[in-house]
């Protein structure tokens, strides 16, 4: 199978270099502070931890679809936190994570040789390993114009969208979306939108001149602005892996078109693809708590206010950003040159050539760090 090789071996120079790290002051400590990677540091919430530690008895098999309790949950949170009233429960499907299906979901849906999957030029890489593992054709692009004058015949069969963004922060709006829905409609193109950090939204704080918003989270592709009232053709990738510290628990879910879920579903049954019941239970009491959610933001939102001025002390200039766990920064230069500058100061960041050729100038900051990691990297970039 042709698979990209996995990038982060590469990063092994500039981690040692950083982890030799000894500050001048106390301030900025010794050795490494790893801002590479979007795994979350802080404590998995009590709520979620009792509801998992109640299901531990589990003899039997669960459900492949979730027991329908789950599935209401989920479609309560659409309504509730992100302006999606209309979810059926009948088109939601607990995932092992939300990265098994990006990998998956080209497969899932009967995509093979000759098809192409479309996703952003600076994108989380599993879009395209997805459809490399179908045997697919990745195909990277901004906008709809970039695949020609395209028929149903020759249009992609399944497009992606991630919003917000990992790596750039950047948030699709209403408007966008929507042309997007109507273009993939008349071609009959499946839109399957990547929404993991829709509650990490730090737009309405005037960055970057960004409206304040009407809704608590980033717009969904499911939202009735942008469907038009029918998830006919959408899917929605959930995870509460970020908004919840549980990337360990692999809790997510997809949900829109029941016809495609019910498509997934079934092969899905057939391969074994069934989230653990204690891990059903944990992700219903997740998707049913706004309390935690709201605390791990203004982690975040903390660690960002910090984190994001020393940046730009450094001589950074953060692009986009708007939401999710990630600055998107650049020095106008080589983004190894940067990892490079920063591995000195003890820092290890992403290079933006990670997401595609076009994030070639950037580095990928996480606010992952715990905040003595976080005001340990701001002294160092400040100093
Ligand atoms: C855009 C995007 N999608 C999906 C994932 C996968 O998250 P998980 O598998 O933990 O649900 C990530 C993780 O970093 C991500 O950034």
């Amino acid at each position: 199978m042709d698979l990209p090789d996995f990038p982060w071996d590469s990063l092994a120079p500039a981690k040692e270099r950083a982890r030799a790290f000894s500050g001048a002051t106390p301030d900025e400590g010794e050795g490494l502070v790893d801002l590479s990677v979007g795994t979350p540091v802080d404590p998995t919430p009590e709520v979620v931890q009792e509801a998992l530690r109640g299901a531990v008895d589990a003899p039997g098999y669960p459900q492949t679809w979730g027991t329908p309790d789950l599935r209401e949950g989920i479609a309560g949170w659409f309504a509730r936190r992100r302006g999606v009233p209309d979810v059926d429960p009948d088109g939601v499907l607990p995932t092992l994570g939300s990265k098994e299906l990006v990998a998956w979901l080209p497969t899932l849906l009967g995509l093979g040789p000759g098809d192409v999957v479309g996703f952003p030029t600076v994108a989380y890489p599993t879009y395209d390993v997805g459809a490399r593992i179908a045997g697919a054709t990745p195909f990277a692009a901004d906008a709809t114009t970039a695949f020609g004058p395209t028929t149903p015949s020759s249009a992609p069969r399944l497009l992606w969208l991630n919003s917000p963004s990992n790596p750039t922060g950047k948030v699709l709006g209403v408007e966008h979306l929507a042309k997007v829905v109507a273009w993939a409609r008349e071609r009959g193109v499946v839109v399957a939108s990547d929404e993991c950090y829709a509650e990490l939204d730090w737009r309405g704080e005037g960055e970057r001149g960004e409206p304040v918003t009407d809704l608590p989270t980033t717009p969904s592709i499911l939202d009735p602005r942008v469907s038009g009232g029918s998830h006919e053709g959408l899917l929605a990738v959930y995870s509460t892996s970020k908004q919840s510290n549980l990337a360990g628990y692999r809790a997510a879910f997809v949900a829109g078109d029941p016809a495609l879920v019910r498509q997934l579903l079934e092969v899905r049954k057939h391969a074994g693809m069934i989230m653990p019941w204690p891990v059903q239970r944990a992700l219903l009491a997740a998707v049913s708590d706004d309390e935690h959610v709201a605390v791990q933001r203004e982690r975040y939102r903390a660690r960002r206010d910090v984190l994001r001025p020393a940046l730009e002390d450094f001589g950074l200039r953060v692009d986009e950003s708007t939401a999710g766990l990630y600055l998107w920064a650049t020095a106008g230069e080589d983004c190894r040159a940067t990892l490079d500058r920063l591995a000195e100061r003890g820092i290890l960041v992403a290079p933006g050539d990670f997401y595609g050729p076009a994030g070639r100038e950037h580095v990928r900051v996480a606010v992952t760090a715990s905040d003595e990691g976080i005001s340990a990297g701001a002294a160092r970039l400040s100093a």
